[in-house]
């Protein structure tokens, strides 16, 4: 048992994948090859962005998305401590601070509570220029976009939604990728949508921004490649890279679809004994993972173990307590719901290719965990 099943997936698109790589190996633009633009557009219809550019990584993406916003020394962007550390570190990246809001329990994601009493806080304390808040969909659930969007707007801030983990998710009927001003995504191979090494995306229904960011991805370039108008990276996506997700998009819904049954059939079996993951009816999440919370989590770890079934805690340590932010400000008193999802939170596999005897194995092995 696999807690993420590369090969079992290879071997649904081999054909597919072999041939397209050939393609590529024959016309040999592995750089902007045309596969790049073919999945651009693909993904554009996909999840109804207006802009789609792909990057070398989600946190190039989110790179990308913060430089369009000149954001730099001095400014301030809220995001969740509970998170993988990109994040927050792309911001860091740009000498820039980051505000900490800490994140509801049953969600894992950004609490919209304490949002505005965070903003005003900071905006008080005037220690940083406040701009944009980056939620993030944490394990492939939509952050509740409506109201951070509200939010945002009321405060002149701007929203990048990190949707690293959550392409295919959906959140009032529309699909991860056009929530906040910029959403980014990765295409780490352990994603739901994964390439062969790494890949992210930017997305905007803004002309202004997606002009800006794709001079900003290729070196800062105006009209032509040798004229550089801006600071910029080297955040572009191999066309390597475009093909094997070119292939892999055309298999993705069926993926989404055996992962919402294998979700839903541990939540009914677990229910009783744990925490599961809660979904709100006006979201699908894309399960980038399973995440339960128990307060016996230790023994649930140890028990698996045991029995040699995988799992992951994501994750062990908040970003405000990691030696790498100790200068970031904290939008509240503490930290408190953060602090303890790192105690109990545990992830099960949930890749689309898990036999139903390993599930049931599993379940077993969490009940036995729990005691
Ligand atoms: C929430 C979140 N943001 C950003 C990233 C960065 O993506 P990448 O690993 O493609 O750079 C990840 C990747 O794991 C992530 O989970």
């Amino acid at each position: 048992m696999k807690f993420v099943d590369l090969d079992a997936q290879f071997k649904v698109v081999e054909p597919e994948i072999r041939a397209a790589l050939d393609r590529v190996l024959q016309h040999t633009q592995f750089i902007m090859g045309p596969e790049v633009g073919a999945l651009e557009r693909q993904l554009g219809e996909y999840c109804g962005a207006r802009h789609v550019l792909t990057a070398a990584s989600g946190s190039d993406a989110l790179l990308m998305a913060l430089m369009a916003y000149d954001v730099g020394p001095g400014d301030g962007i809220i995001a969740p401590p509970f998170t993988f550390v990109a994040t927050a570190e792309m911001v860091a990246l740009l000498g820039a601070t980051t505000v900490f809001v800490d994140v509801e329990e049953n969600s894992f994601n950004l609490d919209v509570n304490l949002l505005e009493e965070a903003i005003r806080k900071i905006q008080d304390r005037g220690r940083v220029n406040l701009k944009g808040i980056i939620p993030v969909d944490l394990f492939g659930l939509p952050a509740r976009h409506d109201e951070i969007q509200a939010i945002a707007e009321r405060n002149g801030l701007f929203v990048i939604s990190d949707a690293a983990q959550s392409f295919g998710a959906e959140y009032r009927g529309r699909k991860a990728g056009v929530f906040g001003d910029i959403a980014i995504t990765s295409f780490f191979p352990a994603k739901p949508l994964g390439c062969y090494g790494d890949g992210g995306a930017v997305f905007t229904a803004s002309d202004e921004l997606a002009e800006k960011i794709e001079s900003i991805r290729i070196h800062g370039k105006g009209d032509s490649q040798y004229e550089n108008i801006r600071i910029g990276v080297t955040g572009r996506m191999d066309t390597i890279q475009a093909a094997v997700l070119g292939c892999k998009l055309e298999i993705f819904e069926g993926e989404l679809d055996r992962r919402q049954e294998i979700a839903g059939y541990y939540s009914e079996q677990l229910d009783e004994h744990v925490a599961v993951p809660a979904v709100p009816d006006d979201s699908r999440s894309a399960w980038a993972a399973y995440t339960i919370r128990t307060p016996r989590r230790d023994q649930v770890r140890a028990q698996l173990q045991r029995e040699n079934i995988p799992f992951a805690v994501y994750y062990p340590s908040p970003l405000h307590r990691q030696p790498a932010f100790a200068d970031a400000l904290w939008g509240g008193e503490d930290m408190a719901v953060s602090d303890r999802l790192s105690r109990e939170v545990i992830s099960l596999p949930i890749h689309p290719y898990l036999a139903d005897r390993d599930q049931d194995r599993i379940i077993e092995g969490v009940i036995r965990g729990v005691g």
